[in-house]
């Protein structure tokens, strides 16, 4: 069954579909990793994890979001992601600029946030593995994995139901779906840095 619970003509389904192509290769990107061999490659996916929810951080501070998005403020993950790392005996990764959400418009913003959102629903899986291969759980290590309290489900529904209720124009959903194209770039970007990849991968 999917999760999707859209109109046809929803914002929530056209970011789905124009970004599959980038989730897909982030999807792999993120598995050529093997973050599930190791904690320490473990411990580099939720360095890049930390420094993505650090730079969304400004929109949950943003009363404008919050009057879309009426839990939003059940869903930041930046302190899930540092309570992993100290679970870990990881350093806290020195950010190289300024949050990315920092003064971000509202269009944008709310495809950053369709993203971190959107990635709550694949971290089942990736809660799944880092139980069975690394012994880590939502108490310990895998916290930014966890399922919101009321579940995935129901907690992507109500996101979706927001950004189509969002009443945004035409133009103003073309910069929604900008924004998750940056975000998700900006995800590979994080991951290339803390896997010490070489150069700064493109999903083009
Ligand atoms: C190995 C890594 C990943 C796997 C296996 C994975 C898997 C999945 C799966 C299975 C879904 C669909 C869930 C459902 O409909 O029930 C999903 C949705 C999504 N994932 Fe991932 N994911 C991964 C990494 C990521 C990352 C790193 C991000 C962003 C930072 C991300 C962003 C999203 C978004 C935005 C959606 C929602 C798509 C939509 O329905 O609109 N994923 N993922």
């Amino acid at each position: 069954m999917s999760l999707q619970s859209a109109s046809p003509s929803s914002l929530a389904l056209r970011l789905k579909t124009e970004t599959a192509p980038l989730h897909e290769k982030l999807d792999k990107l993120v598995m050529s990793l093997k973050p599930f061999d190791n904690r320490e490659n473990y411990g580099r996916f939720v360095a890049a994890q930390y420094l993505f929810q650090r730079d969304i951080e400004p929109l949950y501070d943003d009363s404008a979001y919050a009057a879309l998005i009426p839990d939003l403020a059940t869903r930041p993950r930046l302190a899930a992601a540092q309570a992993d790392l100290r679970d870990l005996g990881q350093a806290v990764p020195e950010a190289a600029e300024a949050p990315q959400g920092q003064g971000m418009a509202l269009p944008e913003g709310l495809g950053w946030l369709y993203v971190s959102e959107g990635s709550k629903l694949g971290a089942a899986f990736l809660l799944k593995e880092a139980g069975q291969r690394l012994g880590l759980d939502e108490n310990f290590g895998a916290r930014n994995l966890a399922a919101p309290s009321d579940g995935r489900g129901a907690a992507w529904k109500r996101f979706v139901q927001a950004l189509d209720g969002s009443g945004l124009s035409a133009g103003e959903q073309d910069r929604v779906v900008a924004g998750a194209g940056a975000a998700f770039e900006r995800f590979a970007v994080l991951l290339a840095r803390s896997y010490d990849l070489k150069g700064e991968p493109s999903l083009a």
